[in-house]
């Protein structure tokens, strides 16, 4: 197995929830551990967009993923959105990477503009300070020059701006297969092995 990575993946009210859970999922099959973060609309937009009926505490949320990925204690810590005392409000404890997963362009905007005042901002400012991968996964459209200015103050920042919009080039056959090319997407930028999605150019590789 690859070496095991501390990923802080944060979910905000942005439609596309089937993106961070999958990312999750993913994560945590691969022995990652995973520090989680779930703002309220983020929970109000899981219920909209999944079948998902979540716990509302952040411990509940915790054991329910345990139980529904199947993994042990000790690899998901879910934390409160003011939860100061979790590793990710500090440098010192800052993961390897962050994802916000979906994100939305409140989220994008309170971290462009340097507001730390729930864990989900702290924690993204903590991993720009400290040179740690930020991965914004932005969902909305179309994009106002507020959300263009913030995107692009966030990538001079250091953040890797993702949008949720995957190729169609693999020809993707179904909704899942479409989630897998952005975590897909998401691993390559994480540094971490996968085989979610075909490679471009892969099928062409092959002695005639
Ligand atoms: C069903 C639903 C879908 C939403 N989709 C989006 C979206 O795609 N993008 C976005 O920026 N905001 C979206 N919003 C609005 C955000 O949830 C709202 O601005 C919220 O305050 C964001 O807070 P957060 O960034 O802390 O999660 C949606 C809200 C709801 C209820």
């Amino acid at each position: 197995m690859a070496e095991q990575k501390t990923i802080s993946l944060a979910f905000t009210g942005a439609s596309g929830a089937q993106y961070g859970l999958r990312t999750l999922e993913v994560l945590l099959k691969q022995g990652h551990r995973v520090y989680l973060m779930m703002s309220k609309p983020a929970q109000v937009v899981i219920g909209m967009d999944t079948d998902l009926k979540l716990p509302g505490r952040p411990k509940e949320i915790q054991r329910f993923f345990e139980a529904r990925f199947g993994i042990d204690e000790g690899q998901l810590f879910v934390f409160d959105k003011e939860e100061w005392t979790a590793p990710v409000a500090s440098g010192t404890g800052a993961a390897d990477a962050m994802v916000i997963c979906p994100c939305t362009a409140g989220t994008l905007g309170a971290i462009a503009s340097g507001v730390s005042d729930n864990l989900i901002h702290r924690a993204a400012d903590v991993a720009l300070k400290e040179r740690k991968p930020l991965l914004v996964v932005l969902r909305e459209t179309p994009y106002s020059a507020i959300h263009l200015e913030n995107m692009l103050k966030l990538t001079h920042a250091g953040a890797t701006i993702m949008p949720s919009n995957p190729g169609f080039y693999t020809r993707p056959q179904s909704i899942d297969e479409l989630v897998d090319f952005m975590v897909g997407k998401i691993l390559d930028q994480l540094g971490l092995e996968h085989e979610l999605t075909p490679r471009w150019g892969e099928d062409r590789l092959s002695p005639p």
